[in-house]
């Protein structure tokens, strides 16, 4: 005990903070996410993980001091702030679906996990919410990256997704004789408080639940909302008494109109959003994470990764018109996260679903608010991420495109540094 308690106090001795680490980075153009506009040439002052001023090349260059710091040349670049997925599952193989799921231990998809974390982060996404992981994979990869141990994204972790006997969240490819179930499975509204209880427990910071059937669920009807009225009142008020934020899985009318009447905080798919829903949604300020890309590579890739032909054939119902609903959605000004379902298609290519985004409604500027400063409020953490403002974290990416002009230009980032370490340049 001694001994330990005395490398202890020597590892602390070795913390000590060292000088500030500081940078400054000169943007010739940057996205004020905050106010929708472009500013040119701005000086960036960074100093360990932090924002600490922004302004002109002089005042900032004064703020630096004497202390030496990297100067950051971006003056041909388009400098936005870290982007952001509010719908990611890292620890999941887009080349692995359908049966071929049943063979991937817990351990081996925390591996997949730590790769998918890096390719997120080269991708410029600086933080995600994880929603849903076996075995609270996903809480674990995030201590692993805070600890420093891996490079990878902030990750919001929704743990184990809670939903119904044999609903979307459930596993059911097995017969009976197997007894498959998956972690998140509870029915009733005081077994699915106990359910939100635990995921907080184990380390959760929101809530994922199934409120209808899915795509990619053996069995399930993506119009059949799943859970009743009370047990989705249940999970939402049990979560938001914890301080977390939830977000449901719902691509039916039926299951998004009654998760937003218990007051979800987003609504996951939102594929068959009625008017009266987006009508629901803008009252609450509910967001609409609205996965519109995925579609594409589902029914190009799907059938060779392993998706059941039932998932397929979902599919060809879902995609078309999540599309329409979102246009809908986009005109009558909704609150909208960017959110793909990555893992159902391959980390990395997160950046992808912009060009969907212009194509079916948004502005570039509100594609790109989308991915930054809303998914910041939906996350809670509008204090932290989601613009270029002093005090927050210095998560910060740049293209040399103007994105704005060709929006594109976000699936190929060249530079990223997150929480003030540039890891990509
Ligand atoms: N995970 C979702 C599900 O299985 C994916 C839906 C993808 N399709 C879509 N059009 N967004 O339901």
């Amino acid at each position: 005990m001694k001994r330990l308690l005395l490398s202890c106090a020597a590892a602390l001795a070795f913390a000590v903070p060292a000088a500030a680490q500081t940078s400054v980075i000169h943007a010739g153009k940057m996205i004020d996410t905050q106010r929708g506009r472009v500013l040119q040439n701005q000086y960036i002052l960074v100093e360990n993980d932090t924002i600490s001023a922004i302004g002109s090349e002089g005042a900032i260059k004064r703020a630096a001091g004497q202390e030496p710091y990297d100067f950051i040349d971006l003056s041909e670049y388009t400098v936005l702030p870290g982007l952001s997925d509010s719908h990611v599952h890292l620890t999941s193989d887009a080349s692995v679906h359908g049966y071929k799921r049943l063979t991937v231990s817990t351990p081996r998809a925390a591996i997949t996990g730590v790769v998918n974390a890096q390719k997120t982060l080269m991708a410029g996404f600086t933080t995600v919410r994880n929603l849903g992981a076996p075995g609270f994979a996903d809480v674990d990869l995030n201590a692993a990256i805070e600890a420093g141990q891996i490079n990878g994204p902030r990750i919001v972790a929704a743990g184990r997704s809670i939903g119904i006997t044999g609903g979307h969240c459930d596993n059911n490819l097995l017969p009976f004789e197997y007894k498959k179930k998956s972690g998140g499975v509870a029915d009733g509204p005081w077994a699915v408080r106990a359910k939100v209880r635990e995921n907080n427990k184990y380390g959760a910071k929101v809530i994922k639940f199934c409120g209808t059937g899915g795509v990619l669920s053996k069995g399930t009807k993506v119009g059949a909302q799943q859970f009743s009225f009370e047990e989705m009142k249940a999970i939402v008020d049990e979560a938001h008494l914890l301080g977390l934020k939830v977000a449901v899985h719902a691509h039916g009318e039926d299951g998004i109109n009654t998760a937003l009447r218990a007051g979800v905080d987003s609504v996951e798919h939102a594929s068959f959003i009625t008017d009266a829903g987006i009508a629901a949604a803008k009252k609450s300020g509910a967001y609409l994470s609205m996965d519109i890309y995925v579609s594409d590579y589902i029914l190009s890739e799907g059938e060779e990764a392993g998706i059941l032909e039932e998932s397929l054939a979902k599919e060809r119902m879902v995609g078309k018109k999540q599309r329409e609903r979102f246009r809908a959605a986009a005109k009558a000004g909704v609150n909208m996260a960017y959110g793909t379902d990555a893992g159902v298609y391959p980390h990395g290519q997160n950046g992808r679903q912009f060009k969907y985004m212009t194509d079916w409604g948004l502005t570039p500027m509100q594609a790109i608010q989308a991915a930054t400063i809303n998914n910041a409020r939906l996350f809670g953490l509008e204090k932290t991420i989601g613009s270029i403002a002093q005090g927050k974290s210095a998560d910060i990416i740049a293209v040399s495109e103007n994105p704005l002009e060709n929006i594109r230009a976000l699936e190929d980032v060249d530079f990223v540094m997150a929480r003030g370490k540039v890891v990509k340049k």
